[in-house]
C-alpha cells in the first residue's frame, strides 16, 4: 500500500504492520465522526432554516438518545485503548530469544555494542527474521531511538536501562533518528540501522570482532576485585551474594521486600550498592560510580547475565556459548569510525 501512498516510510519491521493498521483505522474513524458531525450541521442547518411563519419552540431532553450518543462512542473509542494496548504491551516485552545488543547515546552520537564484541558508532548491523533486544542507556541527557521503518521509538535515559526489540524483515538500510531535544547538534544526531540477510550478517560479524562483551566483563569483574567478594566457590561465604544464576531471578532483600534482578537491578547495584542491600548481607561494597563508565557497565551487566545462562543450562549469549567462536586475527579491519 505504501508503495504508491508515500505517506509514510515501507515497512522494515514485523511490528510496522500492526502499528500501520491501527494507524489508519485511528484515520478512518476519526474521519467517519467528522464527516458526520459536518453532516449533521448541514442536514439540521438546512432543515431548520428560517421559514416565514414557522415558530421556533423548546424540546425537552431524550434520554435515549442522549444516552446512546454517550455509550455508543464510548465503546467505539475504547477499540482505540485495547488495539493500541495489545501493540503496546506486545512491543514492551522482548521474547526470551532476542539477541541482546547494547546502545550508549551521548550527546551527539549513538554507541553500539554487539555481545559479540562488535563496536559501531551510528550504526547498528542486525539480520532478518531475528528477534534483536536493544538495552540502551544514555551518558549524559535524554535521547530517543527512533526508527521510522520499523515505527518504533524509545526514549533513552541516563542512570537506567530502557529496553527496545524488533525483527526486521526487508534487508536495506533505515533511518535512524534521535526523537529527543538534546542540545546543538540534536538534528545531526542520526544513523543508520543496515538490516542483511542472515549470511551476509554472518560475514560481517566474522569480520573486525573483538572481544565478547561478557569476556570484557569477566575481566573487568576481576581487575576491579569484585571476584573477591562475590565468590562462587565458597558457597555462601563470600562478602557479597555469589552472582552465578542470579540474573532475571527473585532476589530478597534485608528489608523484606523481593526484587527481580533484571539489568536495572543489576546496574544499580554496581553504582549505588547500598540501595537494595540483599537479605543475609551487610552494605559493606563500595559504590563505583565514577570508576566505570557506561560501556564498562554493560560489559560488567553483560557478564553477570552470562553467568545466569551458562548455570541453567540454557543456550547462551554469554561466555558459554562464546567459547567455540572464532577469534579475529590481529589487523582486521575495525567497525568502528570515530565520528
Ligand atoms: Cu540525542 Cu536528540
Amino acid at each position: 500500500m505504501s508503495n504508491y501512498l508515500p505517506l509514510w516510510p515501507d515497512p522494515a519491521s514485523t511490528m510496522a504492520g500492526q502499528v500501520d493498521a491501527l494507524y489508519i483505522y485511528l484515520l478512518l474513524v476519526s474521519g467517519l465522526m467528522t464527516a458526520l458531525i459536518f453532516l449533521a450541521v448541514a442536514v439540521l442547518a438546512i432543515k431548520y432554516r428560517r421559514v416565514p411563519g414557522r415558530d421556533a419552540h423548546q424540546i425537552e431532553g431524550s434520554t435515549i438518545l442522549e444516552v446512546s450518543w454517550s455509550v455508543i462512542p464510548f465503546f467505539i473509542m475504547l477499540t482505540f485503548f485495547i488495539w493500541g494496548a495489545v501493540i503496546f504491551f506486545e512491543e514492551r516485552t522482548p521474547p526470551a530469544d532476542a539477541t541482546e545488543v547494547y546502545v550508549v547515546a551521548k550527546q551527539w552520537m549513538w554507541k553500539i555494542e554487539h555481545i559479540e564484541g562488535q563496536h559501531e558508532i551510528n550504526e547498528l548491523h542486525v539480520p532478518t527474521g531475528q528477534n534483536i533486544k536493544l538495552i540502551m542507556t544514555s551518558q549524559d541527557v535524554i535521547h530517543s531511538f527512533y526508527i521510522p521503518a520499523f515505527r518504533l521509538k524509545q526514549d533513552v535515559l541516563p542512570g537506567r536501562y530502557t529496553t527496545l526489540w524488533f525483527k526486521a524483515t526487508k534487508p536495506g538500510r533505515y533511518h535512524l533518528f534521535c526523537a529527543e531535544y538534546c542540545g546543538t547538534m540534536h538534528s545531526g544526531m542520526g544513523g543508520d540501522i543496515v538490516v542483511m540477510e542472515p549470511q551476509d550478517y554472518a560475514l560481517w560479524m566474522a569480520g573486525g570482532a573483538s572481544n565478547p562483551l561478557p569476556e570484557t566483563g569477566k575481566a573487568l569483574f576481576a581487575s576491579l576485585g569484585c571476584s573477591t567478594c562475590h565468590r562462587s566457590d565458597v558457597q555462601g561465604e563470600g562478602r557479597g551474594p555469589d552472582l552465578a544464576g542470579v540474573y532475571n531471578k527473585p532476589v530478597k532483600l534485608e528489608d523484606g521486600r523481593t526484587v527481580i534482578a533484571d539489568e536495572n537491578y543489576v546496574r544499580e547495584s554496581i553504582l549505588d550498592p547500598t540501595a537494595k542491600i540483599v537479605s543475609g548481607f551487610k552494605p559493606v561494597m563500595p559504590t563505583f560510580q565514577g570508576i566505570v563508565n557506561d560501556d564498562q557497565l554493560n560489559a560488567l551487566v553483560a557478564y553477570i547475565k552470562s553467568l545466569a545462562q551458562s548455570s541453567s543450562g540454557q543456550p547462551s549469549q554469554g561466555t558459554a556459548g562464546l567459547e567455540n567462536q572464532p577469534t579475529t586475527p590481529a589487523g582486521q579491519p575495525q567497525n568502528v569510525q570515530v565520528q
